[in-house]
């Protein structure tokens, strides 16, 4: 699959691909700019056309018709280039991360790392840019985040971030399997007031900030509620979006309870 080989010419087609894409987007900004100015000066001019000025008429319809036979071409370039580049770029900043998510974003336990296959790309590109700004990961206590935030630092910019992430967003999804034994039924009754945010199977929601929960391990489940409740997570003056969830663990009576509430999401995958 990687061939080492091509790894000198590729660095040179993304850098022409670039422009390329470059050149697309000035293409398109030109061209809109251009089919927003016409129906203007067709409403401007009106009078004019309506009074038989109809060879200017004429050489307007046919610049448009111009324009409109260059845009499938340009569009299907686009389609072309920047898919394959953009997934070239996103494998190889994935390699790193492999290490501890695993070459397919499944996760690995004895490395503390969760699944990141199956998770919503806006998440990801969220907590990316959480950790880099040490709004998560920058806790005292939070061993695995601070190992996290370094990698974090190693993505250079918005783009590197948006290119990994699309790279993860189509890596195919592996059930994880249960580490512990719980009560799923509890884990149902108190999963009811997850449902409101994170969606009734734990598919995660844009709209509420909450992500998927349902291809995560157990127990990264539990330590995450762990680290709510004990303000490793969610209690960083920037992070918004972990003191929503903050709260909600405090529901959480103890660590079996966890425990219940991951059981019972852990069923909802192996039910599909
Ligand atoms: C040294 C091991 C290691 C490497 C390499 C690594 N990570 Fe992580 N990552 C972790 C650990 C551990 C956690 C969990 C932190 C915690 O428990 O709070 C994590 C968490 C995450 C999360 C948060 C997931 C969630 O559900 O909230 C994302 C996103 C992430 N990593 C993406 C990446 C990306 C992208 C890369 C490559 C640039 C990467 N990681 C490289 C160890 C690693
Ligand atoms: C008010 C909406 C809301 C409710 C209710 C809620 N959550 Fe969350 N939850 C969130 C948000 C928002 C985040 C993401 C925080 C972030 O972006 O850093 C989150 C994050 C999480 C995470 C971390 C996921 C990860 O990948 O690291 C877990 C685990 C979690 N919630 C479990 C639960 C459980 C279990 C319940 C029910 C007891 C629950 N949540 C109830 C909004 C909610």
């Amino acid at each position: 699959m990687s061939n080492p080989k091509n790894l000198k010419p590729r660095a040179l087609d993304e850098s022409f691909c670039s422009i390329l894409v470059g050149f697309n987007f000035l293409f398109f900004t030109a061209l809109l700019a251009f089919m927003l100015v016409l129906p203007l000066k067709a409403v401007l001019s009106g009078s004019d056309a309506s009074h038989g000025t109809d060879g200017s008429h004429e050489a307007v319809a046919d610049v448009s018709l111009e324009a409109a036979a260059e845009v499938p071409a340009a569009v299907a370039v686009a389609a072309v280039v920047v898919d394959p580049i953009t997934h070239a770029a996103g494998k190889s900043a994935y390699m790193i991360c492999s290490t501890c998510h695993g070459a397919e974003g499944e996760g690995n336990a004895a490395l503390n790392a969760p699944a990141l296959a199956g998770q919503n790309d806006w998440y990801l590109k969220r907590q990316l840019i959480k950790y880099k700004e040490g709004v998560r990961g920058s806790h005292p206590d939070d061993t695995y985040g601070m190992q996290m935030r370094a990698m974090a630092m190693t993505l250079a910019d918005e783009t590197k971030i948006d290119e990994v992430v699309a790279y993860i967003a189509q890596l195919p999804v592996t059930a994880p399997l249960a580490t512990f034994d719980g009560n799923v039924a509890k884990g149902a009754a108190s999963y009811a007031l997850c449902a409101a945010c994170h969606g009734p199977d734990g598919e995660g929601n844009e709209l509420m900030n909450a992500p998927a929960l349902q291809n995560l391990q157990d127990w990264y489940i539990v330590r995450q509620l762990q680290n709510y409740k004990s303000g490793v997570r969610g209690t960083h003056p920037k992070d918004i979006e972990g003191m929503q969830m903050r709260p909600m663990s405090m529901i959480l009576a103890d660590e079996q309870a966890m425990k219940d509430i991951a059981a019972f999401i852990g069923s909802k995958v192996a039910a599909k």
